[in-house]
């Protein structure tokens, strides 16, 4: 009786140990000393192809799996092996990448047990990771842009080989971290810098932010750089990139002193032609005014309708000399550097007002004279091709001008309520103005902002710093 009870008590702990088997996804077998099977489990074909009948005709485990695996004297040493990596043929012929672990035991007639694991997904998605990366580093190279990344509870950073370039550090030997990086940064650019970082942190949001860095080697480079905090109730973790945006601000700098001295020689010519307008071409035209109008005080020795012709051209000639002289003045307002930048602005609305019949409402606060002669004149210029284009192209009846000024900086408003117009929408290469106002408000450091939209007005703002912050 007992022993039948025994005797289903082991076949049952057998089934269980039979349906475990088959149930996991690991290959077990067990062999004798000279690597013979003496147990395979029933779900070996899951792994290898082959079933089981398939695999015992093959004897040897050395068969199954390419080669002996056992290194005999280590396993005799510790009593098992742990984590050989291996790679086998299937019964189809495909590469399945195995982790096999080797036990010394002492059942079923043996005395090794061998489970293999199959691990060919896991190592797949490790390379497609490590590929992904690689080809991350590549393009991120690729574009001058270096990684980091600043897990902040323990202030542990990593630096990218490109980071390390960006910061004069190519043999990438210097120990990154938060300090050091902010060290490097540029003393006027720092404060800002840390500050846009540490916003972030606070609020885990992100910055972007174009700085100057002064790298291990010495040289000054500049760079934009962007970054993204990620916070889990607390700052926890910072990630960025820095571009070297060196040769863009060079070639920015070339452009802009190359802009500047276009500019530059515009203006002279401009005065060139203002003056020979107002000195020469505007005096000659006044002396023939002069004789015109003596001319015809000698009325009674001409006939009459002769007469009236001479009035007539005396008359025109005088308006001639006027509008010259307006030209003349608009070309390059003496005034502008004689009375100051409010005067100037003042005398060339009301002479806009006077040829267009447009209202001109002028205010000026606090705008002292004399203002740095550069910054002066693109206001003035600004101001000009603002209005202009006002009656041009808003249709408005009015405008409005302000002009204030702060210890740092003078704000220029010229607003109009007409048609509007499509900021975003591309211009006509013909058309100057408004480049050239952008152009102008740039090369002294300003900003210039158009606010207009269709059927509600335009408002041209351009801020100049009164300190040339180089
Ligand atoms: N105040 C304004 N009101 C309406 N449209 C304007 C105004 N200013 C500029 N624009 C529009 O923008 C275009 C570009 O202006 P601009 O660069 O000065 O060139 P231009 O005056 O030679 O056409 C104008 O043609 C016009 O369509
Ligand atoms: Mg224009």
């Amino acid at each position: 009786m007992d022993d039948t009870l025994t005797a289903l008590a082991l076949r049952e702990s057998e089934e269980l140990h039979r349906i475990t088997l088959m149930n996991m996804s690991d290959a077990v077998f067990i062999t004798n000393d000279e690597g013979s099977f003496t147990f395979i489990c029933p779900n070996v074909d899951v792994i290898f192809g082959f079933g089981p009948d398939e695999v015992r005709s093959m004897k040897r485990i050395s068969h199954l799996l390419g080669r002996d695996l056992v290194d005999h004297a280590q396993l005799a040493v510790h009593g098992e092996i742990r984590n050989i990596e291996h790679e086998v043929a299937t019964k189809r012929g495909t590469r399945r990448a195995l982790l096999v672990h080797i036990k010394q035991v002492a059942i079923k007639g043996g005395t090794t047990l061998y489970v293999c694991r199959d691990v060919t997904e896991r190592k797949e998605s490790e390379r497609a990771l490590r590929r992904n990366e690689e080809r991350l580093t590549l393009a991120l190279e690729a574009a001058s842009m270096g990684m980091w990344d600043l897990h902040v509870p323990s202030g542990e950073m990593s630096w990218s080989p490109e980071t390390h370039r960006i910061l004069g550090d190519p043999a990438g030997d210097k120990t990154p971290s938060f300090d050091s990086f902010l060290e490097l940064v540029h003393a006027a650019d720092r404060a800002r810098v840390s500050q846009a970082m540490i916003d972030a942190m606070d609020q885990g949001g992100s910055y972007e932010t174009e700085f100057r860095v002064v790298g291990y080697d010495d040289v000054e480079r500049w760079v934009m750089g962007k970054g993204k905090a990620v916070r889990n109730g607390k700052p926890l973790r910072m990630l960025g990139v820095v571009v070297d945006f060196t040769d863009r601000h060079r070639l920015e700098d070339e452009r802009r002193e190359l802009s500047g001295r276009l500019i530059h020689a515009h203006e002279q010519e401009r005065i060139r032609i203002a003056r020979e307008l107002h000195d020469d071409v505007a005096q000659r035209l006044s002396l023939l005014a002069v004789e015109l109008s003596s001319l015809a005080r000698h009325a009674d020795k001409v006939p009459s309708d002769i007469h009236e012709r001479i009035v007539q051209l005396s008359a025109h000639a005088a308006t001639l000399g006027s509008d010259l002289h307006r030209m003349s003045h608009e070309l390059h307002p003496a005034t502008l550097e004689q009375l100051g930048l409010e005067t100037a602005i003042r005398a060339f609305c009301r002479e806009l007002s006077n040829a267009h019949g447009i209202a001109i409402d002028v205010n000026v606060r606090a705008v002292a004279h004399p203002l740095p002669q550069d910054v002066a004149l693109c206001v003035y210029r600004v101001t000009q091709e603002a209005l202009r284009n006002a009656v041009r192209h808003s249709g408005a009846s009015t405008a409005i001008v302000t002009l204030a000024a702060t210890a740092d900086e003078i704000v220029l408003n010229v607003t109009d309520s007409g048609a509007g117009f499509d900021v975003r929408a591309p211009r006509d290469r013909a058309s100057l103005g408004l480049r050239s106002m952008l152009e102008r408000v740039w090369l002294v450091n300003g900003q210039l902002a158009i606010h207009s939209k269709k059927g509600e007005g335009t408002r041209i703002e351009a801020r100049v710093p009164l300190q040339n912050a180089g």
